[in-house]
Parts: structure tokens; C-alpha cells; sequence
């Protein structure tokens, strides 16, 4: 067996350290912006239950996985597959994984970074007082303007993009790891400050009953398929940005421990997020399927209305803001690792030109909800270049990702090698059980999503 490897990125200090920045991963705008507005677009409860059971099932295993992998290779997800296989005497080709990721963390960055934009902006808005006594055309028409603006989408696109370039420029310790440390406090603060504000609004009751009583009617194969989306998404699993964090665990740490925790927080925080939006929501009489709208134009109206709704606003695009820069850093980190692994670029060179190719897409992502409307990229696609982009990284790039690292984890690499670094023993339950789910039952669920997104079950 080939000697433990030392990752040239450096290590967490601990493993408290790696929670943190994989919360901050994992705790974004899927949990803040995108989880509510599914749940509202989905009928609530259902939903909930099934994104839940995708969690449990397909989540949980696969970011054991991936974190496995990652501290195995102790390199970016690229060259640690690379490795692995190579030791393994596994097929080369798995490095390909590697790129799939990387493929897909440009393509999610390219328009995570713009939306993170509107929240940096809208932040920047509720400082100014901009949502003091707004209403809902006003903050319509706020809303539509700022996509309409291909000036306003790039610059704050350009904006967020370059706080991730200038953290993850200066390292792992230095850069990630002070970033996280820095932030989540925060982000963990704001949020406990907007669910109480939420339990003591009016709507609290109708919150509940709308996200935890399901109603399965509204369920279909399309649903599923979103659930099991959000689920990798909001995880920040099948792409190599756990995979590149768990490089940088330090040996002793426990990852089923570690996952656990940070499962638990990212689901947490989306249930948190739902607990707190909607009350307001419910009590302005306002109706929660807004799409993508629901926290851009919905909440600002309700600020706009309520007692300490500036402070309110200010919360949660700040908060709105931190969580999808912690996120946005962990998307642009495997691939920066693997072109400073190359060399002859510094980290900082390897990080410039990286930021620089997602700027680029992103500024034709966010052109895309303006000047680019009608520009069709796939001719049997009806759908713009974010929503396409959006589409292909989201609801194909991950799930595939995810069930081609399940299957390497769980099939394909030494059993020795799992224990190892799951350090469970070989025939305790834990281990058999999440064997088990990882071999068959999140394969599977992917395979079958898959089959009914196609249309095979009629
Ligand atoms: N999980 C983040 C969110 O919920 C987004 C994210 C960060 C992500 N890194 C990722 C998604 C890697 C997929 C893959 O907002």
C-alpha cells in the first residue's frame, strides 16, 4: 500500500476547520434562495419529504464518499482520482471524473456568480434604505430592472467573482480557511436572528402546516428529479468541491463524523431558511410559488412594509451575500488546485486565469437575461444560456458525478483502502449499511431519476 500522501495546498488546522469551510460550501443560495422557492413551486410539504429522503439516501453516502476520495488523493479531485486509480491498479480513465467536475464547477460558478451579484447588490440596496416602503410592483419592476441591466448584472457578477479570486488566491490556511472562519460565525448569527424574528411574525403557523404537511398529489417523476438536483446541489456534492476540502483533512479526523455534521447543518439551515421566509411571506398575504423571484422581489416588499424591516433587509442580503461567497470559493478551488498542481503558476496565477474563463461565461450567463435573450445554444433546447447552463451543470453534470463517485468508492477501490479511511470496522453496521446505500441504493436512485427525466417510464 502506497504511503500517505501530504497535500501541497497545505491542511485545515483541525477538523473543525474543515466543517466549517464545508459547511460554508454546502450553505448557500440553494439553501437560501433556491430551497424555498422549489418548496413554493412544489407544493410544500411533499416535497420537502422527498428533497429529505434524497438527503438521507443518495446526500449523506455520496460526501462520505467524496471526502474519502479526496483525503485519499490529497490533491485536486483531477489528480487525486489520478492517483488513487494508479495505486489501485484501477483504469486511468477515472481521472476523467476529475474533469467532469471541474466542466461542471465552471458551468455552476458561471451563474452562481451572478446571482451572488444581486445579492451583494441587493445588500448594498437595503443599506441605502432602497426597499423603505416599496411595494410589489415597485420591487417588481426593481427586480426585473436589475436583470434587465446588462451593466448592473456584470459589474456585480464582476464584483463577487473577484472577493472569490482574492480569497482563494491567498490559500488554503490563509485565504479559505480565515474566510470561513470569519464568516460563518456570522452567517450562523444572522440566520438565528431571522428564524426568531419569523417565529414571532404572524404567519409562523401557516409556515409550518405549508412546509411539513405534505401533499403527494402534486408530485411527479419531474418533481423527483428536482429533489434529488437540489439535494447534490445544496450538498455541493458531485462536482470535487468536498472531494478538494477533504484533501486538505488532516489524517485523524473522523469523516463519517464530519459528514454528519455538515449534512446536518446545510439541512438545518434550508429548513431554517423555509422558517423563516415564509412567515413573512404569509403574513404580507403574499403567495409563496414566486420561482426564482421569491427572495428578490417577495422579501423586499415585505421589508419595505414591516416594523424593522430595513434591519431585516440589511440581515438578509448579508447573510444572503457571506453564504454564497463561502459557497462560491469551494466551486472555484478544484479546479485552481489542479492548475497550480501543474505548475508553473503560482497559486495566485492559477487562481487569475481560472476566475478569469468563469467571468467570461458568466458575463454571457448574465447577458442571457437581457441582450441574449433569444440566443439559443442547443437547437432542441429551448432554453437560455443560464437556464441552459443551469440545467446540464444542475439536473445531469452532478447527478452523473455523484453516481460515477459512488460507484469508484463503492465498488471499484480497495475494500482495505474504504476502512481506512472511513476508519469504521469491517463488519460493524455503519459500515455494512453505508456500503450498502452506496453500492445500490444511490446508484440506483440516480439511475432511475435519470430514466424518468428521459421519459422511459411513459
Ligand atoms: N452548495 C452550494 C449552495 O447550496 C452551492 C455549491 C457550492 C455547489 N459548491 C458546489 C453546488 C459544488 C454543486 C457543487 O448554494
Amino acid at each position: 500500500m502506497a504511503a500517505p500522501r501530504a497535500s501541497v495546498h497545505g491542511e485545515w488546522s483541525s477538523s473543525l476547520f474543515f466543517i466549517l469551510a464545508a459547511t460554508g460550501s454546502a450553505v448557500g443560495l440553494g439553501n437560501l434562495w433556491r430551497f424555498p422557492y422549489l418548496v413554493g413551486d412544489n407544493g410544500g410539504g411533499a416535497f420537502v419529504v422527498i428533497y429529505l429522503l434524497c438527503i438521507l439516501l443518495v446526500g449523506l453516502p455520496i460526501m462520505m464518499a467524496e471526502i474519502m476520495i479526496g483525503r485519499r488523493g490529497r490533491h485536486s479531485p483531477i489528480n487525486s482520482l489520478r492517483l488513487i486509480a494508479r495505486d489501485e491498479g484501477l483504469n486511468p480513465a477515472w481521472q476523467g471524473l476529475g474533469w467532469l467536475g471541474v466542466a461542471a464547477g465552471f458551468m455552476i460558478l458561471s451563474f452562481y456568480s451572478v446571482v451572488g451579484g444581486w445579492a451583494l447588490y441587493y445588500g448594498f440596496e437595503a443599506f441605502q434604505g432602497g426597499f423603505r416602503g416599496i411595494d410589489t410592483d415597485t420591487a417588481g419592476t426593481l427586480f426585473e430592472g436589475v436583470l434587465a441591466s446588462p451593466g448592473l448584472v456584470v459589474l456585480w457578477h464582476s464584483i463577487f467573482l473577484l472577493l472569490l479570486f482574492g480569497i482563494v488566491a491567498a490559500g488554503v490556511r490563509r485565504g479559505l480557511q480565515r474566510a470561513v472562519t470569519l464568516l460563518m460565525p456570522l452567517l450562523f448569527l444572522l440566520l438565528l436572528f431571522l428564524v426568531l424574528y419569523g417565529a414571532l411574525t404572524g404567519g409562523f403557523a401557516e409556515t409550518l402546516a405549508f412546509m411539513f404537511r405534505p401533499d403527494f398529489s402534486a408530485v411527479d417523476g419531474g418533481t423527483i428529479l428536482t429533489a434529488l438536483g437540489q439535494a447534490f446541489f445544496t450538498l455541493s456534492l458531485g462536482m470535487g468541491a468536498i472531494m478538494v476540502y477533504g484533501a486538505y483533512l488532516p489524517s485523524r479526523a473522523s469523516i463519517p463524523g464530519n459528514t454528519v455534521w455538515i449534512v446536518g447543518m446545510d439541512t438545518l439551515t434550508a429548513i431554517i431558511a423555509g422558517l423563516a421566509i415564509f412567515p413573512v411571506v404569509f403574513s404580507a398575504g403574499m403567495e409563496p410559488a414566486q420561482g426564482p423571484g421569491l427572495v428578490f422581489v417577495t422579501l423586499p416588499v415585505v421589508f419595505g412594509e414591516i416594523t424593522l424591516g430595513t434591519l431585516l433587509g440589511m440581515v438578509f442580503f448579508v447573510l444572503l451575500s457571506v453564504a454564497a461567497i463561502t459557497s462560491g470559493i469551494s466551486l472555484l478551488e478544484p479546479a485552481v488546485a489542479y492548475l497550480t498542481e501543474r505548475g508553473p503558476l503560482s497559486r495566485a496565477g492559477a487562481a487569475a486565469i481560472i476566475t478569469l474563463a468563469i467571468w467570461l461565461l458568466g458575463i454571457a450567463a448574465g447577458l442571457s437575461l437581457n441582450v441574449w435573450a433569444d440566443v439559443r445554444i442547443l437547437p432542441f433546447a429551448d432554453l437560455g444560456i443560464f437556464d441552459l447552463l443551469e440545467f446540464v451543470s444542475n439536473d445531469i453534470m452532478l447527478p452523473l458525478g455523484g453516481l460515477l463517485i459512488a460507484v469508484f468508492a463503492a465498488w471499484r477501490i480497495r475494500s482495505k483502502t474504504r476502512l481506512v479511511e472511513l476508519g469504521m470496522p469491517p463488519d460493524s453496521l455503519r459500515f455494512r449499511l453505508w456500503l450498502l446505500v452506496t453500492r445500490f441504493v444511490a446508484p440506483l436512485a440516480v439511475v432511475l431519476v435519470f430514466m424518468n427525466a428521459l421519459g422511459l417510464f411513459g
